[in-house]
């Protein structure tokens, strides 16, 4: 633990100290992926220990926090779709407005901010996240508006406080940052080089999660399968790469999953694919983006892998592990993308049967190569291109669906169905989701369930009584 973090638990202790008595609500707003999902829950754990609770419902709001995403447009426009209401609630009841994330790295949006929403309290990064209760304090304290954002990559900071989501599933950020420099994202600029943590540190919390009753894992970072690979790895440990990591993540009792997003297929080295195909509790989907099936795009992406290496991978993997299947990430519309390009990518989607793609429009950010680009694709070609490829997606999906029907599946009870009370939901290994009659005592256990109907975006079963 580094000192930071003992001057943070102080800063906590002090708010707390001053809100004691006063039940203050707070709203958390998280808009990006999981890593921001997972800083999110690092966020909530301080703030609860300064003494505020949760709420949903923004007009009862002492504090608000936007965890931002730019990854796309789209995650933007959320953050500035909301801000006006915002505005409203600071007016009427004097809440703190914080705002972190991604976004908040991005210096024209720091100035936009400031010139079109000058009544923020708070903005922090990414690399300063901890720093929240400190600059919490000095806004009560000092009442002066805090920018605590660093273009210096982040220390890892262990021990801070969590208040995670869920019960049964939990999320491990494994590493911060990126070095891949895809031409195309804004990730690289707003996370920072790649810092692995420190092993013995991770298989700790997954302990401590097992032991509170957590049974599966989700293990992050933007390229997991460089995990030990850069930045300052000696550690003191018998974990020397990912490969090893999952093995040990594999022998905590009480886990039954495992999965982790995402591997970056340059990197998917054979000892990954041995110890997946070896540890029973990794679930054997993978998630391997593809981005595009063009050699051609994805040299202008500087994805550094071809088509046919990439398809060569889907094989060995499918050789060496029968039962795998796949899910992945595609963006349409890259620049330069011609519609033969794109043909490549129908035709990659066609050979490996995906049992999810997340389909994206390429999205232009300031500050990277693709950006700079002079052969833009126009909006109507890149909206016709995704819709091609969601028909074919969807095809396959409904068609895969099919083959699941009759089948016995292990599912993952998570709770009850939010849209109807009398039934459960689960989790396939492969991660359909299930939903089935039984009873809540199942919640947290893996039960077999036979599926009876597929319905496009879930499965129905019942439970399998041999
Ligand atoms: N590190 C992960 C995920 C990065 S962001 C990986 O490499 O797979 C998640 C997804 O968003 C990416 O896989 C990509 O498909 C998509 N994405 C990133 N930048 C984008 C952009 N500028 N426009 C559209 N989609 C983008
Ligand atoms: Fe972005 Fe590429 Fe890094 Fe993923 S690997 S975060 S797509 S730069
Ligand atoms: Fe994630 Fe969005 Fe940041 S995808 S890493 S929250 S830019």
């Amino acid at each position: 633990m580094s000192l930071n973090i003992e001057e943070e638990l102080n800063y906590i202790e002090k708010v707390k100290k001053i809100n004691q008595g006063k039940n203050l609500k707070y709203l958390i707003l998280t808009m990006g992926c999981q890593l921001n999902e997972n800083d999110s829950e690092k966020i909530s754990g301080m703030i609860e220990n300064m003494g505020y609770t949760k709420t949903e419902d923004i007009e009862e709001s002492d504090l608000v926090v936007f965890n931002t995403c730019c990854v796309r447009e789209n995650a933007e426009d959320r953050l500035f779709g909301k801000l006006g209401e915002v505005k409203r609630i600071k007016e009427k009841r004097g809440t703190i407005i914080a705002i972190g994330g991604c976004m908040m790295q991005e210096k024209h949006i720091v100035e936009k901010m400031k010139q079109s929403y000058p009544f923020f309290d708070i903005i922090f990064g990414t690399h300063t996240l901890h720093k929240f209760p400190k600059d919490l304090y000095t806004k009560i304290f000092e009442n002066k508006r805090i920018e605590d954002i660093l273009d210096i990559d982040g220390e890892i900071i262990e021990g801070l406080p969590i208040t995670r989501n869920d019960n049964i599933k939990a999320s491990v950020t494994i590493m911060n940052g990126c070095n891949n420099f895809c031409t195309y994202c804004i990730v690289p600029y707003v996370r920072g080089r790649e810092r692995s943590r420190n092993p013995e540190d991770i298989l700790n919390e997954v302990r401590d999660l097992a032991k509170q009753g957590y049974k599966e894992i989700t293990l992050l970072g933007q390229n997991v399968n460089s995990y030990l690979r850069s930045g300052n790895v000696d550690f003191d440990s018998n974990v020397k790469s990912f490969a090893d990591l999952l093995r040990e993540v594999n022998k905590i009792d009480g886990i039954e999953r495992i999965r982790f997003i995402s591997p970056h297929p340059k990197d998917f080295t054979d000892d990954v694919i041995e110890a997946i195909r070896d540890c029973d509790k990794v679930c054997k989907i993978i998630h391997l983006p593809l981005q595009s099936g063009s050699s051609q795009v994805l040299k202008a992406m500087n994805r550094k892998y071809t088509k046919e290496q990439y398809l060569n991978l889907v094989e060995k993997m499918k050789k060496m592990i029968p039962d795998i299947v796949f899910s992945t990430d595609i963006i349409v519309g890259f620049p330069g993308e011609t519609q033969e390009n794109f043909e490549d990518t129908l035709d990659v989607v066609r050979k490996v049967h995906f049992e999810q793609v997340y389909m994206f429009i390429y999205s232009r950010r300031v500050g990277t190569p693709g950006d700079r680009m002079e052969n833009q694709i126009p909006e109507k070609v890149k909206h016709t291109r995704f819709d091609e490829l969601k028909e074919l997606v969807e095809g396959q999906i409904s068609e895969n669906n099919q083959k699941y029907v009759g089948t016995i599946q292990k599912v993952l009870v998570e709770g009850v169905s939010k849209t109807n009370s009398e039934l459960l939901t689960g989790r396939t290994d492969s991660n359909k989701v299930v939903n089935f009659y039984g009873s809540e005592e199942l919640i947290g256990n893996v039960v077999e369930i036979k599926i009876i109907s597929e319905h496009m975006w879930y499965l129905k079963g019942e439970i399998n009584r041999r």
